[in-house]
């Protein structure tokens, strides 16, 4: 054979070689999926980077859940009444707060400390007569720092109530933190579903000054997980402080 000709086979035999291999290269690109893509899905979710904390997701809105937020930012509709008020203790009180209230304050008579409830549920008329009377005998400040305006109690939800000892002694006064039922609260409401909604030194976000004998129910588990935070209720759910009306 002419030695140009054996040139051009060589040539034509290495094109082919080199047109073959291209070929497999690229085969292989399209059946070997990437590495991360061959991951079980668990295993995906574990590489990905860790997403901020996100605010507790809390029905904080619907005036019927028991975590419902009412503040001077967050009124309630003016003629809201909850549908499942029983007595406790003689005052009324939604079922699911109630059967808590009286077994918190049975284990606590059992631990040697009366309980006793003077206020819970109360109508939008009937915190409209206790705000003007408090902005009668104070004067509208301090009224606004001690009472809600009609439609902006929580008492109006069924889920507060005002605790007391049964003797009177510190009824509805700072001291109360300091007696026998109002420290008995603050070291062991959270166990049974309630939080001291307004603590001392957090009126700039509850727009009220510190009621050590303001409990509200919002269930066992959330109970505890505020009070753990130590935080208002405002802050655990991440709202806006409401310091006033905004008015
Ligand atoms: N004392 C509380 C703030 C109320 O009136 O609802
Ligand atoms: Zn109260």
């Amino acid at each position: 054979m002419p030695r140009q000709h054996v040139a051009t086979h060589i040539a034509i035999i290495a094109g082919v070689c080199l047109c073959l291999l291209a070929y497999l290269s690229f085969l292989g690109s399209t059946e070997s999926p990437a590495p991360s893509a061959q991951l079980p899905a668990q295993a995906q979710a574990a590489e990905l980077p860790e997403l901020p904390a996100q605010p507790h997701a809390m029905d904080v809105d619907s005036p019927d859940s028991t975590l419902v937020v009412v503040n001077k930012q967050r009124p309630l509709p003016v003629e809201y009444v909850p549908q499942d008020l029983v007595d406790a203790d003689g005052v009324p009180l939604r079922l699911e707060a109630a059967e808590a209230y009286l077994e918190m304050v049975a284990e606590a008579a059992a631990a040697g400390v009366p309980i006793s409830a003077v206020s819970g549920f109360r109508t939008g008329t009937e915190q409209d007569q206790l705000y003007v009377s408090y902005t009668e005998n104070f004067g509208p400040e301090t009224a606004d720092s001690i009472s809600a305006r009609p439609g902006y109690s929580e008492h109006q939800t069924g889920l507060a109530v005002d605790i007391a000892n049964p003797d009177g002694s510190c009824a509805l006064e700072a001291c109360f933190g300091e007696s026998l039922a109002g420290s008995w609260a603050a070291a062991n409401a959270h166990y049974y579903g309630f939080i001291v909604r307004y603590p001392a030194g957090a009126e700039h976000i509850t727009g009220y000054a510190h009621e050590p004998w303001h409990l509200r129910y919002v269930g066992a588990e959330q109970s505890l997980s505020i009070h753990d935070a130590g935080t208002t209720m405002e802050e655990f759910a991440g709202l806006p402080a409401a310091p006033d009306y905004g008015q």
